[in-house]
């Protein structure tokens, strides 16, 4: 019997060990942090049983993970510790006892809160107010240096402001990707084919992790601040007083950290918080509680691997697994094809999922997922779920790797793959249903023709009813037709042929943006009607014309161009009469007044500078300027930040004016 029960504890370590490692290591986690939780509660358990089978090297006794060897090593002066985990109200009063009992007191305990951040444990060393070192956690006992790494984070300071901090103050606290960051990260990386990551957690861990601190630079990190190592000089007798000092010195602390007077307000915390979870442009996986007086957290003292005196009170999943039963492709306006996992139903945070995005073929065979497999879902906020991985499944459920088609599943059209991208596409058109079905519910959208009433819903039955093919169509039908159609009625229909015809009267940006040209958004259609001024003037523009416009690089210009001259025979144009003989019509284009100091002046940018070209471009356009991607003798500034290459030289050679300041201020001066 205590054989078996030596054998149970032994496989928990090890898959403990190894999903530590998988985590914290490598930055790929095979199971959702709640099975991971589930397997650490388990061994908690028998360990709890069964004391004597205790040992110092099992994964509870430790805190997090053994350091990678490419880093310094750094030995912390005061361990980086771990937390206790509760999950229910009921273990939340279990603790704030037992906190009680220990101290031997029955009066309220004072308790600060703040969301339980899901990132990367990070202490900062500042020795008289400079920042001299940052190391992670590590072991607990040794962590990596990473100070280049966390230098180039913005919000941390290298140097602390006024005068009154202790000459040794180390401050330890949270280094996390924002979603917002970490969603235009992961765009970019797929459009430049790099490695996406699973979550935002993984994105901060493997951005901290670089080798080149140039690299770490790129991403968008930051910090909060919860907690303290070694200091000189006590800051105050309790947590939250320490906080609010530390914020004065250009700390970060978490803008939702309040001081609770008892436990009921804890669990009061706990309610809000969830609601409010959603919104926050951060991942968290929970609630830190933490006893506010620093005598009383004295008095508590450490279990092996975590305080007595805070506890995380962890969220609901918002990860599940469950069987992938196919890969299905849906057909995007463009032609995109795009693989959507067909799931057996799995609850996740109150919500059944039965579908979710797999991004592109790449990305399934890099995770190696396939039909039969049980896969990891995670579902944040509104979003799409999307599959982060897969768990280890036996071999004879998997089927064979995932390809795409070679033919477009709804038009049997030919799929080719895009030059450079992982993008592949159905090269059938609007000879595509479901592209014709796109096309149409783009050009119904709100800020295209805005034709209310008229729903995706709808526009599927129509296309499937052959009612239309184009939008033009849209304009053909009849009271009966409409009516007839499942769900209508003869109210629904005349509404909708009144919409159709209020949507007539619009503007030419509108209808611009409404056509559904590649890359061709509201802001483009903006740029191109202020340009231009009538839609004929648009139609006939060259790829050159169309490329010296803000914001149109070669790529989009060709796209327009190619939209309105088709070869063979013109679909495009033929559909465009069409919706012009219907009667669609715009005033004539206002030219918005730019009457900005740079109206006219044409600038390149080139090189680097403290914040992205896109910002200094957006801000020289707002002034008036055009701001174009080549150097000619018409340019009238260079701007060149730190390494600039051959336009410098060439703007030297044309004698074309070279500035090197990127400030605002500094631009407005200019004439
Ligand atoms: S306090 C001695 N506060 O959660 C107390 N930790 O599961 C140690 N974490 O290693 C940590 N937000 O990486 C604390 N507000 C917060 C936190 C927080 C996130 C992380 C931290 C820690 C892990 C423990």
């Amino acid at each position: 019997m205590p054989s078996d029960l030596l054998k149970q504890i032994q496989t928990l370590r090890d898959q403990i060990n190894h999903h530590n490692h998988q985590y914290h290591t490598l930055d790929n986690p095979e199971i959702t942090d709640a099975e991971y939780d589930q397997l650490f509660q388990q061994l908690e358990a028998l360990e709890e049983q069964h004391p004597e089978l205790k040992i110092p090297d099992s994964p509870t006794q430790k805190a997090g993970y053994t350091p990678l060897s490419h880093f310094q090593k750094v030995t912390h002066k005061q361990a980086m510790l771990s937390l206790g985990n509760v999950f229910n109200d009921q273990q939340m009063r279990d603790f704030a006892e037992k906190v009680q009992k220990r101290l031997e007191i029955t009066d309220d305990i004072q308790y600060v809160a703040e969301p339980k951040l899901d990132g990367l444990a990070i202490s900062l060393r500042y020795e008289k107010g400079i920042l001299i070192q940052a190391a992670t956690r590590g072991d607990g006992q040794t962590g990596e240096d990473v100070t280049d790494n966390i230098r180039t984070i913005k919000t941390i300071p290298k140097k602390l402001k006024g005068k009154n901090y202790p000459q040794i103050l180390e401050v330890r606290g949270e280094v996390f990707m924002t979603k917002s960051g970490f969603n235009a990260y992961n765009k970019k990386a797929i459009a430049n084919e790099e490695r996406v990551f699973a979550n935002p957690r993984n994105a901060a861990a493997g951005s901290l992790r670089q080798l080149d601190a140039r690299n770490t630079a790129k991403r968008p990190l930051d910090m909060i601040c919860y907690g303290f190592g070694e200091i000189s000089q006590p800051l105050a007798d309790n947590y939250y007083d320490s906080l609010m000092m530390i914020k004065q010195w250009g700390l970060q602390t978490s803008p939702e950290m309040t001081l609770l007077d008892n436990i009921e307000a804890c669990l009061d915390y706990y309610q809000q918080l969830v609601k409010k979870r959603e919104g926050l442009d951060y991942d968290i996986d929970g609630i830190v509680y933490k006893v506010n007086s620093f005598i009383l957290q004295e008095q508590l003292g450490f279990r092996s691997r975590a305080p007595r005196w805070a506890i995380a009170r962890k969220f609901p999943a918002a990860e599940a697994s469950t069987e992938l039963l196919a890969i299905d492709i849906q057909v995007g306006r463009t032609g995109t094809l795009t693989p959507v996992a067909r799931l057996a139903p799995v609850q996740i945070a109150g919500v059944t999922i039965t579908n979710a995005t797999l991004h592109n073929e790449e990305e399934i065979q890099r995770k190696d997922i396939r039909v039969g497999d049980r896969v990891i879902l995670r579902r944040a906020g509104d979003v799409i779920p999307q599959v982060i991985g897969r768990l280890e499944t036996a071999s004879k459920s998997r089927q064979a790797v995932f390809k795409m088609p070679k033919t477009c599943p709804i038009c049997d059209s030919t799929v080719l793959k895009e030059t450079d991208k992982a993008a592949y596409r159905c090269t059938g058109g609007l000879l595509c249903s479901a592209q014709r079905k796109q096309a149409i519910k783009h050009f119904a959208s709100r800020m295209a023709m805005d034709i209310d009433g008229l729903g995706d819903k709808l526009i599927d039955l129509m296309v499937e009813h052959q009612l239309i093919h184009h939008p033009a169509d849209l304009y053909q039908l009849t009271l009966e037709q409409i009516a007839d159609l499942p769900r209508m009625g003869k109210k629904s229909a005349q509404n909708l042929l009144d919409a159709l015809e209020t949507s007539k009267k619009t503007t030419l940006q509108r209808f611009i943006y409404a056509l559904g040209i590649r890359e061709v958004g509201e802001n483009t259609a903006k740029n191109l009607t202020q340009h231009f001024l009538t839609f004929e003037k648009i139609q006939q523009a060259t790829v050159e014309e169309l490329e010296s416009i803000t914001d149109i690089g070669p790529i989009a210009a060709k796209y327009i161009h190619d939209f309105f001259n088709q070869q063979d025979n013109n679909h495009h144009m033929e559909v465009i009469d069409k919706l012009l003989a219907v009667g669609i019509t715009w005033n004539p284009v206002e030219k918005i007044n730019q009457d900005g100091t740079l109206t006219g002046k044409k600038f390149v940018i080139t090189g680097k500078f403290s914040r992205p070209r896109s910002v200094i471009k957006a801000d020289l356009i707002a002034l008036g300027a055009k701001v174009s991607g080549s150097i000619s003798k018409n340019t009238d500034y260079l701007l060149a930040g730190e390494a600039a290459g051959s336009k410098l030289t060439k703007a030297e050679k044309l004698g074309v004016k070279i500035i090197e300041n990127d400030d605002l201020d500094y631009l407005k001066t200019l004439k």
